[in-house]
């Protein structure tokens, strides 16, 4: 549907900016083409080096994390990468849950949904690894969670060699623990005795385990 799309065309065909180039992030566009509304996350605009070297990688891999999540109801539809630069996704109308909390309390079922979504992308082999900021899920116009910004993830295969197999693991119960976090800011008496536990537990094995993983967050993050 947005194939042929490209970087030249896009003010053209673009509704609006959703959010301008800074120096690590990419132009977010609201586009329109035949009545369909996409989403497109562009690098073009960013400094030479940082477009062609990061940016072309995060597009390589979030695409990558698009391509394994096809059909996954809650993640949006992907459309297509644009001249290596940019990427094309269905747009989710609805808001962000950045300080939501602040204007409704989510009832506890929106994160019933949000369980089920996080354990069908598991099953694909992908873990989100950054569901703990909340402009990241988004709450639909339908009620429902979707989910964004898959730069970030790390497929089964990534680390299925020692010592790094454990901590895919690991980036799953961050996924779930993720949600707990979210769900204990708008309904805190609907989060069960047991899932408070487990948020706040570590353990010394945990803690170890925690650092590899903060650390190759870390490194992910400062490219993404
Ligand atoms: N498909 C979509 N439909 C609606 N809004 C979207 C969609 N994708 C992204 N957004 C909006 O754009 C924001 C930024 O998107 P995204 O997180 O993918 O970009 P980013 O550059 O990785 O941002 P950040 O560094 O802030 O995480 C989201 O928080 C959301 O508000
Ligand atoms: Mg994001």
């Amino acid at each position: 549907m947005f194939d042929g799309l490209k970087l030249t065309d896009l003010s053209a065909a673009s509704f609006g900016v959703l959010r301008k180039a800074s120096n690590t992030r990419p132009t977010i566009w609201i586009v329109e083409k035949n009545g369909v509304r996409a989403v497109v996350k562009d690098f073009s605009k960013n400094r030479f080096l940082f477009r062609n070297i990061v940016g072309r990688f995060l597009i390589w891999r979030e695409a990558k994390a698009y391509r394994k999540l096809s059909g996954i109801k809650g993640v949006p539809e992907f459309y297509g990468v644009i001249d290596g630069l940019a990427l094309a996704i269905e747009e989710i109308p609805g808001k962000s849950l950045e300080n939501l909390e602040n204007e409704i309390h989510l009832p506890h079922t929106f994160f019933e949904s949000m369980e089920t979504l996080v354990n069908d992308f598991h099953q694909r082999g992908l873990a989100h690894c950054d569901l703990k900021r909340a402009p990241n899920t988004l709450l639909g116009d339908d009620g429902m969670p979707y989910i964004v910004d898959w730069a970030a993830s790390i497929s089964r295969g990534d680390l299925c060699l020692p010592p790094f197999n454990p901590v895919f693991r690991r980036f799953m119960l961050d996924d779930e623990m993720a949600i707990v976090k979210l769900a204990l800011r708008h309904c805190p008496d609907r989060v069960s005795a047991e899932k408070k536990a487990r948020y706040y537990y570590r353990s010394r094995g945990e803690k170890c385990i925690r650092a590899i993983r903060d650390r190759l967050r870390e490194i992910l993050q400062k490219a993404a």
